[in-house]
């Protein structure tokens, strides 16, 4: 296959060189320039060669022109269920066909695992393909075997190469339905010279995977691994491509895995699903609501329990705080789970308006199960588990604790708070520190006590009782 013409392109300003540099001639911008495919080789064998930049960075295929949107045919998109409800779940319903899914997570988080999984369930009646780009073919039948997956119907292929991966599955017959590409990060195109893993290639290679999926209708799982910086490898390139990105989150010490949708063209965002990482690969938890509990019997200072809502359930998680006195100058905020920025936010609310000092004190938060928590709903847990670990005394056995809290010491309403209300009392919680707004009838929830708050203060008043 003749060699595609590529240039190098400054990712910060858009100017082009022959050849690679450290800075951009330009801009001035160090390590900014990327190799771009910019003129197609000869068409050849084995996936077309059609350049990236007529892809568009969607993959979408060419336009048929502007027509008014009432003449558009607006067929539903036709969705086939995973077999894993919390999969399902998470993709809104069912993954679409001819659509794009980018798994991300940390390595050995169990992303080729639950793939397989799927794949191996679905494969009863779709045809589908795996392809290996990181294990051998002899691992991952030893794997599927293991966990006492359906065999018959499923495809392997162990190879790196778009190009030679596209021809493989336009060859097969029959033609596949879905393929798992794992990982995107092992993948080259033989029309860049740049290192399988590199931006480019990444790019080049979804691309190429993404016109396939749209050409053929057939439905793709890319892998990807997440970087130490915390995105998918390639400044966020594959996420604007791809129709889906679900990260794949858990702590490695804790056997529960959280699947998030970040994105999602076909559905809603910040959906959770839950599994459980067993001997037989990972199971679905239906009921999650108490899972990220920490299973202490008593209160220890420390620790308060919130109930968050993610996607469309509540979750009963507890938020643990250390705060110690800092031999630094400039003392500790170390958040997991959390943002960073709203703890030091969050930490100056309590000295303004709750007359805490912090200032001279090491804070760690962590979110218990190494599940991440984005709501604001979070705020008044965070500061009751910072004020007790401070004072060193528990919050009052089962209690629970849920509000946002502004900037002039408010407490703020969540979303949904009866719900949350009615969740923690399933659970035992006889005791809950809520905004006013969010506070329920009188005699609403009989087993429990509603403690309503409008100011930080009360809300400290509250919890040292
Ligand atoms: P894997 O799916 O290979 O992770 P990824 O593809 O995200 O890198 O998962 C590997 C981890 O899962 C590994 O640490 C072992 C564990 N595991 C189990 O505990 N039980 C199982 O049945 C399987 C297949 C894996
Ligand atoms: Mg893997």
């Amino acid at each position: 296959m003749a060699k595609a013409k590529t240039a190098y392109v400054c990712t910060d300003c858009g100017a082009s060189s022959s050849k690679w540099q450290g800075q951009c001639g330009e801009c001035g911008a160090w390590n900014t320039l990327t190799e771009f495919v910019v003129e197609p080789a000869a068409a050849g064998k084995g996936g077309g060669a059609a350049p990236s930049h007529q892809v568009g960075w969607a993959g979408r295929p060419a336009s048929a022109g502007v027509v008014a949107l009432k003449d558009v045919s607006q067929d539903a998109e036709v969705r086939v269920s995973t077999t894993i409800g919390e999969l399902d779940r998470v993709l809104g319903g069912g993954l679409v066909e001819g659509s794009v899914v980018l798994v991300g997570g940390d390595p050995g988080i169990g992303k080729s695992t639950l793939l397989l999984q799927a794949l191996a369930l679905m494969s009863a009646h779709l045809p589908a393909i795996y392809v290996t780009g990181e294990e051998s073919l002899a691992q991952v039948a030893g794997r599927a075997q293991r966990l006492g997956l359906p065999l018959e119907n499923l495809h392997a292929l162990a190879e790196t190469c778009v190009e030679k991966i596209l021809g493989q599955a336009a060859s097969a017959r029959p033609a596949p339905r879905l393929l798992v590409a794992d990982s995107i990060q092992t993948l080259w195109s033989e029309l860049l010279s740049a290192a399988p893993g590199s931006v480019s290639q990444v790019r080049e290679s979804a691309a190429k995977l993404v016109r396939f999926a749209k050409e053929t209708g057939t439905s793709v799982f890319l892998v990807g691994h997440v970087t130490k910086e915390g995105g998918i490898a390639g400044p966020r390139v594959l996420e604007h491509m791809v129709d889906a990105v679900l990260y794949f989150e858990g702590e490695s010490g804790s056997r529960f895995r959280v699947l998030r949708a970040f994105k999602n063209r076909f559905g809603a965002v910040n959906e959770l699903g839950v599994f459980a990482m067993g001997d037989k690969g990972l199971r679905e938890v239906p009921n999650p609501s108490a899972i990220f509990l920490s299973g202490s019997s008593t209160a220890q200072p420390g620790s308060a329990v919130m109930v968050t809502r993610e996607g469309t359930r509540p979750l009963l998680v507890e938020v643990q705080a250390l705060v110690d006195s800092s031999p630094l100058s400039n003392p500790r905020r170390v958040a997991l789970g959390l943002e960073q920025n709203r703890l030091a936010m969050l930490l100056a609310v309590l000295h303004r308006h709750g007359g805490v000092v912090t200032g001279d004190q090491d804070v760690f938060v962590n979110v218990v199960g190494g599940i991440r928590v984005q709501e604001t709903a979070a705020d008044l847990p965070v500061l009751l588990a910072v004020l007790s670990s401070l004072r060193d005394r528990p919050l009052a056995e089962k209690t629970v604790v849920f509000g946002e809290v502004g900037l002039s010491g408010e407490i703020r309403p969540v979303p949904n708070g009866e719900e949350r209300l009615k969740e923690a009392a399933t659970h035992g919680f006889r005791r809950a520190i809520v905004p006013k707004a969010n506070a329920p009838k009188k005699g609403a929830f009989k087993d429990m006590e509603v403690i309503a708050v409008e100011r930080l203060s009360e809300a400290l008043d509250a919890a040292a009782d």
